[in-house]
């Protein structure tokens, strides 16, 4: 590459001194001696740069010969690699069902085997105090974790809360809460500095796991950490982990031949996740959840569900309405009558959280057995959200006038009532409705 280039520079100055020449024989006619001189001046300039330029190229030839033959090398090495070592030859088969992989090696299980176990097992050579560690821990980790461990602003608190652990919010911390101190060493070895892991020495990560005991309180400060006495050290809180004995005791018990037909003489439904009540339009949801009840749903056996949900029955009570009206009085009677059975219908919407009637009980809302006139908020052993017991306080009655606001849109009377329902649009809905109430569901 560097050759041709000099091929190229020579021949071109030596044109440009040719150019010259011819320039000086021009000079010599025309011009005068003055000029002649400084021209010959300038040719000897010109000779001097090309000899200058024939160096610097063959410098460079030279360089790119030495990358070339480096490059070489580099080649004929790995040739030289693949021709004799493991790269082509096939890795040894394994015994496994699928015959692929090899025996991992010992020194790629050693570089894996990094972690430190409670008894001090995979514990490098080392050793460190809590003063060196406090030098340590002010350097590279006081920053996050503060000068004695305490924690900066949200970062992990490393030391104290011993008095908190019963507490609904403890302060779970390498002092109060960890049992083992392994934990601390290979954790911190493994991962801290934070953004800068792996950084530290064993005899740093000795010193500063010294430090931290000390900074909670459970060693002095001239006390030495090393692989030695490092499983001596006591935790605070060693003791207060159950060992996981199901091994043992409970494993035994599910290894019998498990049982896949008939298994349970009858299944119950026992909770129901959520009614879907109206997706409303703006979006959420207004499901809610069933805590209770089992009222009113059915078992299933063998046999088949124990009864057919309500909501599935076709209404027989339209028949009543249709009924001739014979007197003016028994027209009245019979228009209520429809009302009512049309409210006995409607309330179907109702009826997934509400039970009327005698012998109804709560579900997830509350009975309406002689609602109609009574106080709200009144129903026994119903636990009412706060803002129907503060309707219920400023006075709420149940009245025809009540119910139709609430039943037009419940969230709109009552905000945050926890009567998960849409509403009823259709006026002669909620009359029937509040019609049928009145009735207690005879
Ligand atoms: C840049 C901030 C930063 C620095 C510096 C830092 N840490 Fe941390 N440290 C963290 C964060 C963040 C966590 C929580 C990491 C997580 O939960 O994944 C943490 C967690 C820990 C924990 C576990 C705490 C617990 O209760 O879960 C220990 C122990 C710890 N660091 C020790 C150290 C030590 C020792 C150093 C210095 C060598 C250090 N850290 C340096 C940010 C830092
Ligand atoms: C998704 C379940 C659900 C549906 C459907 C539902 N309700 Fe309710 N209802 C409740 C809950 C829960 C409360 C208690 C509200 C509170 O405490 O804020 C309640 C309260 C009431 C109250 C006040 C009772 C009292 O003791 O003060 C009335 C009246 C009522 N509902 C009528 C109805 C009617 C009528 C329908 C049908 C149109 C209906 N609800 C549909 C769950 C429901």
């Amino acid at each position: 590459m560097s050759k041709s280039l000099s091929q190229i520079g020579l021949p071109a100055l030596g044109l440009s001194a040719l150019a010259l020449a011819i320039a000086v024989t021009y000079a010599n006619r025309n011009h005068g001696e003055s000029r002649i001189e400084s021209l010959e001046t300038r040719i000897s300039q010109v000779q001097a740069q090309e000899s200058s330029a024939n160096e610097q190229a063959q410098a460079q030839a030279s360089r790119a010969a030495e990358l070339e033959q480096k490059i070489a090398d580099v080649q004929a090495a790995a040739m030289e690699r693949m021709a004799s070592a493991d790269l082509t030859t096939p890795a040894p088969t394994s015994d496994g069902a699928f015959g692929i992989g090899r025996t991992a090696l010992a020194e790629e299980i050693a570089a894996w085997d990094v972690d430190v176990l409670p008894g001090g097992r995979g514990l490098p050579e080392g050793s460190g105090d809590a003063l060196i560690g406090e030098e340590v821990f002010v350097k590279k980790c006081a920053s996050c974790h503060g000068d004695f461990a305490e924690g900066v602003d949200n970062w992990p608190v490393l030391a104290g809360g011993f008095d908190t652990l019963a507490d609904e919010d403890p302060v779970k911390t390498v002092g109060s809460y960890w049992p083992h101190l392994s934990t601390a060493w290979d954790y911190i070895s493994r991962s801290m500095p934070f953004g800068e892991a792996g950084t530290l020495t064993a005899d740093e990560t000795y010193a500063i796991v010294a430090y931290i005991l000390y900074s909670n309180d459970l060693v002095d400060d001239d006390f030495v950490l090393s692989n030695e006495n490092f499983a001596e050290v006591d935790m605070y809180n060693m003791n207060g982990f159950v060992i996981d004995d199901r091994p043992e005791l409970e494993y035994e018990k599910w290894r019998t031949e498990p049982c896949m037909k008939n298994c349970k003489d009858e299944v119950e439904i026992t909770m129901r996740s959520v009614f879907l009540v109206n997706t409303p339009a703006e979006g959420g949801s207004e499901s809610v959840m069933n805590h209770s009840s089992v009222e009113g749903l059915p078992t299933f056996s063998s046999e088949g569900p124990s009864f057919i949900p309500a909501a599935t029955t076709k209404p027989a009570e339209e028949t009543v309405a249709k009924a001739e009206p014979a007197t003016q009085n028994a027209e009245e009677t019979n228009d209520n009558a429809a009302l009512i059975a049309a409210g006995k219908k409607a309330f179907k919407k109702c009826k997934a959280c509400h039970k009327i009637g005698e012998g109804a009980k709560n579900a997830s809302g509350p009975i309406l057995t002689d609602i109609v006139g009574s106080p709200a908020g009144q129903v026994d052993g119903f636990k009412y959200s706060k803002a129907l017991k503060e309707a219920a306080e400023d006075g709420l009655v149940w009245d025809a006038a009540a119910l139709d606001a609430f039943l037009t849109k419940p969230k709109e009377f009552i905000k945050k009532t926890k009567m998960s329902f849409g509403g009823l649009k259709k006026e002669n809905d909620r009359l029937a409705i509040i019609e049928y109430l009145k009735t207690n569901g005879e």
